[in-house]
């Protein structure tokens, strides 16, 4: 590309996306780059890659990472018919994104649906509801402890990295599943 087109601000309007080809950028860190640094992961969607694993008797969790260093992880949760997921308290934040159907919680106003955004804040205890004939799907990333809690208010557990990594695996060894070293960032 010849020339750079720039805003009245002085920066790019748009990435300089001219070159359709891998192009080698400069590096003053390179080895330790080689070394240390992995170039990403990826998760195809066949269930040998990442099946789902039952949560409860009317969901599953499809899980996508899993991170041990900051205690994040991120799965798709399906809710199969109308039903609720218990009462729980987040210790970290939680970014949402949902795919099929609609939920909602009991404690907020708003409805999300397949597209639409949300997050969920630590400290707040809430209650994911779907009102769906067929359920619903939702991409979630989530961070820290996540404190489970029964119809009474009594803390009943909490599902971590470590607890979802759990879920996973004890699935695979039950179910004679490779386990897929793309889903541990
Ligand atoms: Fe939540």
């Amino acid at each position: 590309m010849a020339t750079q087109e720039k805003s009245q601000l002085g920066g790019i309007k748009a990435p300089p996306s001219g070159a359709f080809k891998i192009v080698e950028v400069p590096e003053a860190h390179k080895n330790m780059i080689d070394q240390y640094c992995i170039p990403g992961t990826y998760v195809g969607r066949s269930e040998e890659e990442s099946p789902w694993v039952p949560f409860g008797d009317n969901a599953a969790i499809r899980h996508l990472a899993f991170d041990v260093r900051n205690n994040v992880y991120a799965n798709i949760l399906w809710i199969k018919s109308p039903g609720v997921i218990g009462t729980h308290k987040h210790r970290g934040m939680v970014w949402a994104i949902g795919m099929e159907g609609t939920f909602r919680y009991l404690e907020y106003d708003w409805v999300c649906g397949p597209g639409e955004f949300i997050t969920e804040f630590p400290g707040h205890a809430h209650t994911l509801v779907t009102d769906e004939p067929n359920g619903m799907k939702a991409f979630f990333w989530m961070q820290g402890a996540n404190e489970f809690y029964d119809e009474n208010g009594n803390f009943v557990e909490t599902l971590d990295v470590w607890w979802f990594m759990n879920h996973y695996e004890t699935y695979c060894k039950e179910n004679g599943l490779e386990i897929n070293r793309q889903l541990y960032l």
